[in-house]
């Protein structure tokens, strides 16, 4: 007889971040890591998309810091996140900007938001859920002719080679490298490879128009920068090879732009 789901996975089982707020806030924003992220996407996303203002259907939002960026440049977002306390905690960031709610998972999206999409918005969610595939699939239907997708992945090529760096062998060669959505850890379900997504696109029909790698140096420093002049060094280090071969494959998270060709329907 097989286990039942953990009570901290959802049905779906998938790992919503009740419980993760401070934890992700602290120690994924709170540092070097966060501060590298948001540069790169600062620079990435205007030459990744199109950008003209269209309205965007934001994913799992999370704190509501890509939420923000857009509403900042003039877009209306539409903010979807099924964790309570990420969206109470978006929603006092972001307050005064040109941003809805939504309290619900990416699942639920076809009858609550279902678009079509001018842009959709997923960064580093689909590591978090049970069948990657299936949501994959369900973002590639929310999109309008012409639309495109902005996706994150936790890259599991990168969580390899970070464990057998930090020495962990045995792990590595097991493959044993997913977590398992235990308390408070924050190692994706879910990791995820190029080729996984190279194949759900063909799938789906999406073209896949742009790519990048994020912090393709910084997670297999022996030492991190120690001043600002360092980590100033080392941003213009991840900017210049985040698109470069064979560096972007390596990105800690693989970064997407997908599109729905004119002519296809959803
Ligand atoms: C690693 S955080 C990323 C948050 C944000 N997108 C970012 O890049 O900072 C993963 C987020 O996915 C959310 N999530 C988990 N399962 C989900 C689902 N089924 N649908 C939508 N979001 C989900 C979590 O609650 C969490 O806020």
């Amino acid at each position: 007889m097989s286990d039942p789901v953990p009570s901290y996975l959802s049905p779906a089982g998938d790992r919503h971040f009740d419980g993760l707020a401070d934890k992700f806030a602290s120690s994924l924003y709170g540092g070097l890591r966060g501060e590298l992220r948001l540069a790169l996407l600062d620079r990435l996303l205007p030459e990744m998309l199109e950008l003209h203002g269209q309205p965007v259907l934001e994913v799992g939002g999370g704190l509501g810091q890509l939420a923000g960026w857009f509403a900042d440049r003039g877009h209306d977002v539409m903010l979807c996140e099924p964790a309570g306390e990420m969206l109470e905690r978006a929603q006092a960031q972001l307050q005064g900007r040109s941003v809805r709610y939504l309290e619900t998972p990416l699942q639920a999206l076809p009858n609550e938001a279902p678009g079509p999409w001018p842009l959709i918005t997923c960064h580093a969610v689909l590591e978090w859920l049970g069948d990657p595939r299936a949501a994959f699939a369900t973002l590639a239907g929310l999109l309008a002719p012409g639309g495109q997708l902005s996706l994150m992945v936790f890259n599991r090529d990168a969580l390899r080679l970070s464990n057998v760096v930090k020495g962990n062998l045995e792990k590595a060669l097991a493959d044993r490298l997913e977590g398992k959505g235990q308390r408070k850890r924050l190692t994706p379900i879910s990791p995820l490879t190029h080729e996984q997504i190279t194949a759900w696109a063909a799938e789906a029909g999406l073209e896949m128009r742009a790519t990048a790698g994020v912090r393709v140096f910084h997670d297999y420093l022996r030492q991190p920068p120690q001043d600002e002049v360092g980590r100033e060094t080392l941003l213009e280090l991840e900017w210049r090879y985040c698109r470069a071969e064979p560096h972007w494959r390596l990105g800690r998270y693989l970064l997407y732009t997908l599109i729905r060709p004119e002519e296809s329907s959803p």
